[in-house]
């Protein structure tokens, strides 16, 4: 039982290497004798996974559809797991939170951002990371790499051309710079062991326990 959890978001384009960095990090944080929460968005919940395959794989959804079911997926998150969570776990590791719907609604859909914090606001009940990891790559590295590891069985965004994906990079780096309390960027195009290292500096610095 941990009184002060730490909650820690990852953002970033398609292949920017979240979810390898997730699973090192919590390997190496249960190691430590740490217990560690990790989920993911859209998802995290039976309910959300049902909403993940509606969301990634329905051809014909409007933008404003697709911003509210993932606002769905995502309010059932927070409600059904992430604050249950606070308070049980030492370290929380969320691949995409909020910040993904302002870099793929509002920068790459071209959604009004104010209403995307709004309906943000709303759907995670004002509760925001502690911190969040922001893992930048180059669109082409992204493009290689999603098509290394996917030909043929591409989702909606992996579907989407360069413009597309150099929208969302620029809505993240343009969220970066405004928050940049909460959200620390670090070059994705590293060595994965390296970048680990550099990620555990910067959540040691953050946690109280
Ligand atoms: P992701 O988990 O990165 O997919 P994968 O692990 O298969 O690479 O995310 C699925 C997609 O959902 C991703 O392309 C980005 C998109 N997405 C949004 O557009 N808005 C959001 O708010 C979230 C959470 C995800």
């Amino acid at each position: 039982m941990s009184s002060k959890t730490l909650f820690v978001s990852f953002e970033g384009i398609e292949g920017s290497g979240k979810s390898t960095q997730i699973s090192l990090l919590q390997k190496h944080y249960q190691a430590q004798g740490r217990s560690v929460l990790s989920t993911r968005e859209p998802g995290g919940t039976k309910l959300g996974e049902r909403m993940r395959a509606l969301f990634t794989q329905e051809e014909k959804m409007s933008d404003r559809c697709e911003f509210l079911l993932v606002s769905a997926a995502r309010a059932q998150h927070v409600q059904e797991l992430l604050l249950p969570s606070m308070g049980k776990y030492d370290l929380i590791l969320c691949d995409r939170y909020m910040d993904s719907s302002v870099a793929y609604q509002s920068a790459g859909r071209d959604l009004d951002v104010d209403t995307v914090h709004q309906i943000n606001a709303f759907a995670t009940q004002g509760l925001v990371p502690d911190l969040t990891i922001f893992l930048d790559i180059p669109v082409e590295l992204s493009l290689e790499r999603v098509d290394q590891r996917q030909s043929g069985n591409k989702d909606r965004f992996e579907k989407q051309d360069q413009r597309f994906h150099e929208k969302v990079r620029q809505g993240y780096q343009d969220l970066c710079k405004k928050q940049s309390d909460r959200i620390k960027e670090f070059d994705g195009t590293q060595d994965s062991t390296l970048l680990s290292q550099q990620l555990i500096q910067s959540i040691d610095r953050k946690a109280s326990w």
